[in-house]
């Protein structure tokens, strides 16, 4: 669990995204926080505190003057022992609000009444006009002066049928947002290229050669490099997953592909780290058109052609980035995990350790560098993957 033990002060002021409130109370929660949700009265027309009251499962505030508050202070009390404070969502208004640190409610008192150190973010929502509009842009730039983390908003469509920024982000994208908060900024200020998934190598038109990669351990890789505060760019061949929040995906089909795309990054690059499984043949006889079975003609002969070494290729430009591979060994790992990253010219190698971790959750690994290796024991890939983070800038020059 990511956030356990965490105490997380949500608030909702007056804006249609309340609905998501609603399920980011939930991933909150699963992931081991407590959420106190604080209401205004306009956030209170678009979802009720009912809701967010069985949802959290702790009485929602929603008054400066509550009689159940013995001192009156709530807006002391709830934040005194709070971890971070998370209004979502923020509303043009409140915004405004914030930004000359106006109190005229019991949410926005407590905002202002915060403890400085307390991580405190907002996720705007409101209509694209509303967003543009040079008057939220000044607050926007202002409050981020102020420290204050702006998560998003997102560009797509809105509820009031335009189109454009001004959406609130995913309850899921909100989560990472507020998990990241909680990370150590190891990386802050480098940037990262991250390879993950598989690569596909065409047959014909409809064909092509795969393999069980499921992007998984990459894509955790960049979502950890960038919770550590790094600019990362994630080179994915075709997997079902959702590109972490943050992380600038560029989608690829094949090894060359893959290798022309990292090339092209490598240079801008502090930390290269390739997971992704490239296919070390293509085919070399690619037909144009879709291979045709016929009667009793023989079936068709592939002939193969080996892809570059993306890895091999980058640690061997003039000022590498810092060069991090992965190896699947199905035995002796070991001693073919040194020999690789000797081979590969890399300072840094991690092996997986379980034979078959192919889309798997779980995942346990060894890391291999010029002094010799560590385990790092049965873990999610996420957490694996911090781990990793954690390895890769305390080697950073
Ligand atoms: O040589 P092998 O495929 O076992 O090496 C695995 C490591 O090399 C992984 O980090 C993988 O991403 C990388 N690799 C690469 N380009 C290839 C083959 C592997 O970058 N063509």
């Amino acid at each position: 669990m990511d956030l356990a033990g965490k105490k997380i002060v949500l608030g909702l002021t007056g804006g249609i995204a309340c609905y998501k409130a609603a399920e980011l109370t939930r991933a909150l929660m699963k992931e081991g926080a407590s959420v106190q949700v604080v209401m205004t009265q306009s956030a209170m027309q678009f979802i009720t505190a009912v809701t967010m009251q069985a949802l959290s499962g702790r009485t929602v505030y929603t008054d400066q003057w509550d009689g159940r508050v013995a001192n009156n202070m709530a807006h002391i009390d709830l934040t005194r022992d709070a971890d971070a404070i998370v209004i979502a969502p923020c509303s043009a208004d409140f915004m405004s609000k914030l930004m000359h640190g106006g109190c005229d409610d019991l949410l926005s008192t407590l905002c202002l009444a915060r403890p400085a150190h307390l991580p405190f973010l907002i996720a705007p929502a409101m209509n694209v006009e509303m967003w543009q509009n040079p008057a939220t842009q000044r607050n926007a730039l202002q409050l981020k002066a102020d420290g204050i983390a702006l998560l998003g908003p997102d560009a797509g469509e809105q509820a009031c049928g335009e189109v454009g920024m001004g959406r609130m982000l995913e309850p899921e994208q909100l989560l990472h947002e507020i998990v990241a908060a909680f990370q150590p900024k190891s990386l802050a200020g480098k940037r990262v290229l991250v390879t993950a998934g598989p690569t596909f190598e065409p047959i014909d038109p409809v064909r092509g050669l795969t393999n069980r990669s499921s992007g998984k351990m990459g894509y955790a890789v960049a979502r950890a490099a960038y919770e550590a505060g790094a600019e990362v760019t994630l080179v994915s061949g075709p997997t079902a997953l959702a590109a972490p929040h943050g992380v600038h995906r560029i989608n690829v089909q094949t090894a060359e592909q893959m290798h022309d795309v990292v090339m092209a990054h490598a240079e801008a690059n502090d930390v290269f780290v390739a997971v992704a499984a490239v296919a070390d043949w293509r085919v070399a006889n690619v037909s144009e058109q879709k291979l045709k079975k016929s009667g009793d003609s023989p079936a068709p002969l592939l002939q193969f052609e080996q892809n570059p070494d993306i890895l091999a290729a980058v640690a061997a430009r003039t000022n590498p980035p810092y060069c991090v591979g992965f190896a699947a060994e199905s035995e002796n790992l070991l001693q073919y995990g040194e020999e690789k990253r000797k081979k590969k010219n890399i300072p840094l190698l991690v092996g997986n350790i379980g034979p078959d971790t192919f889309g798997k959750d779980e995942n346990e690994l060894v890391v291999f560098d010029a002094n010799g290796h560590k385990r790092l024991t049965l873990a999610s890939k996420m957490q694996l993957a911090r781990q990793l983070v954690a390895e890769i800038s305390s080697r950073l020059p």
